[in-house]
């Protein structure tokens, strides 16, 4: 990492999770970067940073996404547009100003099925493309991200909007969606789009070197149930591993919020990355859980 001027990319979100992991990519390919170290809010402190460090992209993985989980923003709403909302605009405009070239990590969780057109593919519907407008309401979290990307959308045209959805990485992080449902008493059963972290985040650094903006669908193609991720957990990492279903319904009673399941159109991704390695998302899963075989990772007692 460098500490001095003049640095190629400027990552958001220090502490988090999809920052450390783009922040190892960098270090991987050599590139030049450094964390921000002001809160998105923030705005002069954003703007001599930018001064300062003159960065050529910026990558946005900050944002609240609610501790322990989204519920957390139901009751903290101004903290959630602050961070969510203000500070990414902030952000995206300190850049604009600046003809610097912004990623912001976006969701994918804007969207839930519904009984017509988007109905779940195995039922003949069609996945969500980035033209559809949002129709999941249902988290206070997924309302910021639908009102901030509508307004990085329309008037800022430095910025990259990558909406991921259920990000799943190659070990067993708390923060990845393997983790999480593994650690639930009880999983509802429904195909979602899920974004694999090691196939996409290479993406994500080689669009903004090319400068593509605007929004796009940020997962694998195609859809998978939680039952069908769990066994692949269950063949390659712990054999003893049970689980429990139950309806959407059931889940509601539950939590505070709604979440969103749905899949993705990735048409768009494919189309501008034409050379990428972004496999359906059975097989880039099965991979995922041959990596982590091949690591060792075993099951871990809950913290
Ligand atoms: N993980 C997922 O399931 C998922 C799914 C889809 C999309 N995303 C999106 O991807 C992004 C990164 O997610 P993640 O899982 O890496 O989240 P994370 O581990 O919770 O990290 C979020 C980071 O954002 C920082 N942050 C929050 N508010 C900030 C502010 N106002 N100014 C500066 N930094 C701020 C946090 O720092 P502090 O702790 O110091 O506040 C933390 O470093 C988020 O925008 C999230 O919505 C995540």
């Amino acid at each position: 990492m460098e500490n001095h001027a003049s640095v190629k990319f400027l990552i958001v979100g220090r502490t988090g999770w999809i920052a450390n992991m783009v922040a190892a990519l960098l270090e991987q390919r050599g590139e030049r970067y450094a964390f921000a170290s002001f809160r998105l809010e923030q705005r002069e402190a954003c703007e001599r940073e930018l001064d300062e460090l003159r960065p050529e992209r910026v990558l946005n993985c900050a944002g609240v996404t609610g501790r322990p989980n989204v519920d957390w923003c139901e009751d903290h709403r101004r903290e959630t547009v602050r961070s969510n909302v203000l500070g990414v605009l902030n952000l995206a405009d300190c850049c604009a100003e600046r003809g610097i070239h912004l990623t912001n990590f976006a969701t994918g969780c804007l969207y839930h099925y519904d009984s017509g057109k988007h109905r779940p593919t195995a039922e003949g519907g069609f996945p969500f493309t980035e033209e559809d407008p949002p129709n999941f309401f249902g988290s206070y979290y997924s309302r910021t991200k639908a009102m901030v990307e509508e307004l990085l959308r329309t008037a800022y045209e430095n910025v990259l909007i990558l909406r991921l959805r259920m990000p799943v990485s190659d070990d067993l992080s708390p923060r990845s969606f393997v983790t999480k449902i593994t650690r639930y008493e009880k999983v509802v059963n429904i195909p979602n789009s899920m974004t694999v972290l090691t196939e996409l985040l290479p993406v994500a650094l080689d669009m903004s070197e090319r400068g593509l903006t605007g929004v796009y669908n940020f997962t694998n193609p195609g859809s998978i149930t939680h039952n069908q991720v769990l066994a692949l957990y269950k063949k390659y990492i712990d054999p003893e591993f049970q689980w429990k279903n139950f309806t959407l319904e059931e889940q509601a009673q539950i939590l505070k919020a709604g979440r969103s399941n749905c899949e993705l159109d990735v048409s768009k991704l494919l189309r501008d990355n034409p050379g990428a390695k972004i496999r359906e998302v059975h097989e880039a899963m099965e991979e995922v859980f041959r990596r982590m075989q091949a690591q060792g990772i075993r099951p871990q007692k809950a913290s």
